[in-house]
């Protein structure tokens, strides 16, 4: 914390608590800090995700907090799906006994005590020396479901072990089908039974990051052991090509049938957005829909994938599962995406944030504040069980 940000934070605290002023303590108490003024000193002192976010982005490099906030060309996606939940508004029912909050669910499976996910994310190796081990570490104390990513700093292997179970898997198949099937197999070794095959990123325009060199010095202390794909933990003792492409841009839905066939895995689509596709899925035989748009990080639709939600889950009928990301914040956003059809939710740059701030005990706080945030929505919208928020939750 800067000295002027502790000075002005001691002397509100003062302020507040000192009887001389209590007859204006009104006045004085509505004179909050300004959010982004706070530096939480601990990760119990981070009241919600925009406090991690503001002790992240003191602690990271410029390269890397760039890679993490962006989004792709003018940004709109991004902005469009924050955007989408701030226009939702909750329905808030009075007089229904929430003394018992229940936000357990079954998924894949697996119950779930609560539906919020750690979604894959590439290279945490950015955010923190031990990477999505560290990540694991958090998801262990708070005991949240956590998808690895293809790209990330650290193999499934020591990061399940970290978890303390295996962890689900997200796979870009690369243009190599043996690359692919080497992969799965391995994932498969170490237990995982839930793969997310990620198809938003046929092609990018990541302009903010294209900025940076990443052989800059700032920059390769986190590639570990080096920048390309191919140095990806998860592609190590693979016999990766020269030249591959990691998102694939020539997958087809037959490709998606011959992945399917070629596991006993959960097959997960990420990165669906349109009612067509999810019908499409839903024909290919597939268990689940991850309607998403990589965080804003894909196209350039602008559209909001809680805008999406809606059409994808009316094509789904419920069918199959279907969980949401993009711009998840606050409990709120969470009730309002259950309202609109979605089963579970994936949350991204919440838990980077936590990551990059105080490691795994930023990862647990994060979490944390999420759940405890949902159970204060859910007593709200007077629904004391996930089953019990419907469309009339949401307005
Ligand atoms: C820095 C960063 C890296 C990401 N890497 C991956 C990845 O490797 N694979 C993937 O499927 N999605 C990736 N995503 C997208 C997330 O899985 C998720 O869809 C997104 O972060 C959700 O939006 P949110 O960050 O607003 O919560 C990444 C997102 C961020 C912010």
């Amino acid at each position: 914390m800067n000295n002027k940000t502790a000075s002005r934070r001691k002397l509100v605290q003062f302020i507040a608590g000192s009887p001389l002023f209590a007859g204006i303590g009104t006045a004085l108490s509505a004179q909050r800090l300004d959010d982004r003024d706070y530096i939480a000193e601990s990760a119990a002192r981070a009241v919600n995700v925009f406090d991690m976010e503001n002790v992240a982005l003191q602690n990271l490099n410029q390269a890397h907090w760039t890679y993490i906030s962006q989004g792709v060309d003018d940004e709109l996606t991004l902005r469009a799906n924050r955007e989408g939940f701030e226009r939702l508004h909750l329905r808030a029912r009075r007089l229904v006994d929430v003394s018992v909050i229940d936000k357990s669910t079954e998924l894949f499976g697996h119950r779930l005590h609560s539906p919020i996910i750690m979604a894959p994310v590439g290279g945490l190796g950015m955010a923190h020396a031990n990477g999505e081990i560290e990540a694991a570490r958090g998801a262990a104390v708070t005991g949240h479901k956590m998808i690895l990513s293809t790209a990330a700093t650290y193999g499934i292997e020591p990061v399940s072990e970290a978890r303390g179970e295996p962890v689900w898997y997200q796979l870009y198949p690369t243009d190599v089908w043996e690359l692919t099937q080497g992969m799965l197999r391995r994932v498969e070794a170490a237990g995982s039974d839930v793969l997310f095959l990620t198809v938003d990123i046929p092609g990018r325009n990541q302009d903010r990051m294209r900025r940076f060199d990443q052989n800059d010095e700032s920059c390769v202390e986190c590639h570990i052991p080096g920048t390309t794909f191919a140095d990806k933990a998860m592609l190590q003792e693979l016999d990766v090509p020269a030249r591959i492409n990691p998102a694939h841009p020539g997958m087809d839905w037959d490709f998606v049938k011959r992945l399917r066939d070629s596991t006993s895995m959960k097959l997960v689509i990420k990165g669906i957005t349109l009612p067509e596709d999810a019908k499409l899925a839903v024909a290919a035989g597939i268990d689940g829909i991850h309607v998403s748009n990589h965080g804003g990080r894909a196209d350039e639709s602008g559209f909001a994938t809680i805008d999406s939600l809606p059409e994808v889950a009316e094509a789904v009928q419920g069918r199959i599962p279907v969980i949401v990301d993009g711009g998840i914040r606050r409990g709120t956003d969470i009730v309002k995406a259950l309202a609109l059809g979605a089963d579970a939710v994936c949350v991204g740059r919440p838990y980077i944030w936590g990551l990059g701030a105080f490691g795994a005990e930023g990862v647990a706080r994060v979490m944390q504040i999420l759940d405890s945030e949902l159970e204060i929505a859910m007593k709200q919208a007077g629904t004391p069980t996930l089953t019990d928020i419907t469309r009339a939750s949401v307005r």
